[in-house]
């Protein structure tokens, strides 16, 4: 490891929660039912049957939380307005008090030196709409941006950094085809739908930002994990181009003007979700969709190996590392730092995006406090630490990597795995809501003050 690790001058140090993980007072102050509520309060979608009815209580204890990372010291923190909390039928009616909310926890953030970065979309949406139909409706991208005007005119003066979608193929994919998350549907001619309104309304929704926030800087979050084949077959490999157009062309080329994939288009082809083509993209939605952004935003936190099982597996196949916690993290996935630079400097190369950010990193582990109070979690310390490393790699490379956000300042509710996985620097007791920094929070802290170690 290299002796001294030194980040540019303006680097932003944060740490990333969102609303349904961590606000509950799902029913409160006139707050509507969201897509996670009814899904994590229909039985046997979430393990264990957890929801986020209450989850870290941060609608009431906001201002501790603000506390906590004024005593880590974070620069920046991103968090995700609940759009039913602020238009509780998706559209109309605006709930002061939901858009209250917001305005303190800003000012407060502002007045700590915390820079916020604020997530519209982080998948909690309004019942209401879906129950309309959902993001396969075109109608629901205009609800977006209507909620967008909203909550970019009430807080447009104080916040300057937004991003519109948190992981849209998650919310396409994961929500409306694969049925892991809310809605909880299953078809694929769907989930090609919710992926184009998704992006059409993030286009749409740019300038309307711009408008009501000065000088702000926009952008979206993609998720992206290092794809590998498992050897150099050709099943294998075919298995890595199909996976990351799903999950990441599918979003990122449009994104950035170059129409949906081709060889997509045929997958999905072939396997009936595009029964009537491309029928839903109406002129000029591609040109709205690559209306030029500040910065591209991604999550990363793992590697995927892919193999195929084919008989024309090449014999040179590539083994797993061992599965022990150094190697491993408790959501199963693998530990692979070098993939973190590998993803950068593949989006900025390939996209040539003005800047990124990474919105999200992080580790579960569950490691719990000792008896002497401290929550010894060196194995998040160690992560953390070879992803910065591995970051610092990409600078040095010349990806314009502005900022990083931790997953996340503390435990909460990780969807459908509830209450399962901790990703926090603080520890949370969900019987007591007491929090307690972690010693990786403690490391972080130290990291933030010389802006590397
Ligand atoms: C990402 C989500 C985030 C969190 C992490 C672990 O996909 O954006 O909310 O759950 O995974």
């Amino acid at each position: 490891m290299a002796n001294k690790i030194l980040f540019p001058e303006n680097f932003i140090w944060g740490a990333a929660t969102a609303s349904y993980q961590i606000e509950g007072a799902w029913n409160k102050h006139g707050k509507g039912e969201s897509t996670w509520d009814r899904f994590a309060h229909t039985p046997g979608k979430i393990r264990n049957n957890d929801t986020g009815d209450v989850a870290n209580d941060h609608y009431r204890l906001w201002k501790k939380d603000i506390g906590l990372m004024k005593k880590i010291g974070l620069q920046a923190y991103r968090f995700s307005t609940s759009w039913p909390r602020i238009l509780p039928a998706g559209r109309g009616k605006v709930n002061q008090k939901g858009l209250d909310f917001y305005n303190r926890l800003v000012d407060s953030l502002l007045e700590a030196n915390i820079t916020p970065f604020v997530t519209l979309n982080h998948w909690d949406m309004p019942q209401k709409l879906e129950d309309e139909g959902g993001w396969p409706l075109r109608s629901t991208a205009e609800a977006f941006v209507e909620y967008t005007d909203v909550i970019s005119r009430a807080l447009g003066d104080r916040v300057k950094n937004w991003i519109t979608h948190n992981e849209p193929a998650v919310v396409a994919w994961m929500g409306y085809s694969m049925g892991i998350h809310a809605p909880g549907l299953t078809d694929y001619k769907l989930g090609v739908r919710v992926a184009h309104h998704l992006l059409l309304s993030h286009g749409q929704a740019v300038p309307v930002i711009r408008r009501n926030s000065p000088n702000a800087e926009v952008g979206i979050t993609l998720d992206i994990s290092w794809k590998i084949p498992a050897s150099n077959s050709r099943a294998d490999m075919d298995m890595v181009r199909e996976e990351d157009g799903k999950w990441f062309r599918w979003f990122a080329d449009p994104l950035y003007g170059r129409g949906y994939p081709s060889d997509k288009v045929a997958d999905l082809t072939k396997i009936g979700a595009l029964p009537n083509g491309l029928d839903f993209v109406q002129p000029g939605d591609m040109d709205v969709i690559a209306t030029p952004t500040d910065f591209l935003g991604l999550n990363y936190y793992s590697r995927t190996v892919y193999r195929s099982d084919n008989p024309d597996n090449d014999p040179q196949t590539l083994f797993p590392q061992p599965r022990t916690p150094e190697h491993w993290t408790e959501m199963g996935w693998e530990i692979y730092p070098d993939g973190l630079t590998g993803v950068l400097g593949r989006a900025y190369f390939n996209y040539q995006p003005r800047k990124l950010y990474i919105t999200e990193n992080g580790a579960s582990y569950s490691t719990p406090p000792d008896e002497k109070g401290n929550v010894p979690d060196e194995l998040r310390t160690n992560y953390l630490r070879t992803h910065f490393v591995a970051m610092h790699h990409a600078i040095q490379a010349g990806v314009p990597l502005a900022g990083y956000f931790l997953w996340s300042l503390m435990d909460n509710f990780e969807w459908s795995r509830g209450y399962s996985q901790r990703f926090g620097i603080v520890w949370v007791d969900y019987e007591t809501q007491k929090r307690m920094l972690k010693d990786s929070a403690k490391w972080y802290r130290g990291v933030i003050k010389k802006n590397g170690f």
